[in-house]
């Protein structure tokens, strides 16, 4: 069979982003127009500052892509593009941009799920991986316990009933003063702080056992700082970022290690922007080591947000034909496994 090399576009939050991918596995470029500076002003994402730089990025970061990949439009079989979940103008401008050139060369379009692209970055860089396989999502919207059944197809263990764990590290990160955003710097000063120095709570979910609720532990953070304060005692950043960490690693490890037994699986996957956690991966580590499990995880640039994850999931619609119509919109609030 002919190769099959696919332009992807991601734009769903505060990152621009084009790859062009062959086979659904090898990058052939990955270009990635981070916003973060623009919003860290802010203390967050900003929606309509992200959609208007979107707008002006979208397509120099295209043009990057082809360039990058040594390819033109003539050298592609079919057009990716992020439809949801995410932000409704950030989606739109990426949607409306990957419908354009679609119509204009003839290319058919392929709408991909934000999350099933973060479960496609493993197969960026491992060849031999298949489904089935079970994978934790953490990124800064989405908590799930997911099993990847086949290409395209979900089974949604557990879910977060609250906070995203990445968006706990940013609320938690802004709350001891380290700003936006905070995953990757709280990941750098827990490193020198003590994880043991604070115990936090490891929440559990009522029958649900697969579930994640983080907001009480971030409640327990803001009340921990809180007291601190007014009896006048100094905190120590690390070790509050240390023990939050620690809180969050435990309940994710715990929780990923239950599945993969009750469902007997060997392989275990990670994947979203808090993937990249230190901890986290050590964390996991030691448990798959433990247990004889296999662990896959993407390269820190395919765990945040990027178009070449986009690609790897596009690759196996294409091979399914399923492709999207002219008429693809963006869908905010996509459910996981959902095709419209
Ligand atoms: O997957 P992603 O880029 O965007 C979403 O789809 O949400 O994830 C962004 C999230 C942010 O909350 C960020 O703080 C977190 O991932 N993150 C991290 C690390 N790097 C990014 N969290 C913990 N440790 C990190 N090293
Ligand atoms: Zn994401």
């Amino acid at each position: 069979m002919k190769d099959i090399k696919i332009l992807a576009i991601e734009s769903s939050c505060d990152e621009t982003a084009a790859a062009v991918i062959e086979n659904g596995r090898k990058v052939l470029s990955n270009v990635i127009y981070s916003q973060i500076d623009l919003h860290t002003l802010y203390g967050g994402v900003v929606p309509e500052i992200a959609s208007r730089k979107h707008i002006e990025k979208v397509n120099p970061v295209i043009e990057q892509a082809l360039t990058d990949a040594g390819l033109g439009l003539k050298d592609l079989d079919a057009i990716a593009v992020t439809y949801g979940p995410g932000l409704v103008g950030p989606l739109l401008v990426g949607v409306s941009a990957a419908k354009a050139v679609a119509y204009a060369s003839g290319l058919p379009l392929i709408g991909v799920h934000h999350i099933e692209g973060h479960v496609s970055a493993n197969f960026l860089e491992h060849p031999d991986l298949e489904p089935p396989f079970l994978c934790l999502i953490v990124s800064g919207g989405h908590t799930h316990l997911v099993i990847m059944k086949d290409y395209g197809e979900y089974e949604i263990l557990g879910r977060t009933h609250d906070d995203a764990a990445g968006e706990a590290y940013d609320k938690v990160a802004r709350a001891i003063g380290l700003g936006y955003p905070g995953g990757p710097k709280i990941d750098k000063v827990a490193k020198e702080g003590n994880p043991k120095a604070i115990a936090f709570p490891r929440a559990k979910v009522d029958e649900c056992p697969y579930d994640f609720s983080f907001s009480g532990l971030k409640s327990a953070v803001l009340n921990y700082l809180n007291q601190a304060e007014m009896k006048g005692e100094e905190i120590n950043r690390n070790d509050v970022a240390a023990s939050f960490q620690a809180a969050v690693v435990d309940v994710l490890v715990e929780r990923t290690m239950h599945a993969a037994k009750e469902y007997g699986f060997k392989k275990v996957a990670l994947a979203g922007g808090v993937a990249s956690n230190s901890a986290l991966r050590a964390g996991m580590k030691e448990a798959c080591e433990k247990r004889g499990l296999e662990m896959i995880y993407p390269s820190p640039i395919y765990c945040t947000d990027n178009a070449a994850m986009i690609g790897a999931a596009a690759y196996y619609e294409f091979l399914k034909g399923n492709f999207s119509g002219l008429d693809l919109n963006a869908i905010p609030n996509l459910k996981l496994g959902e095709r419209k």
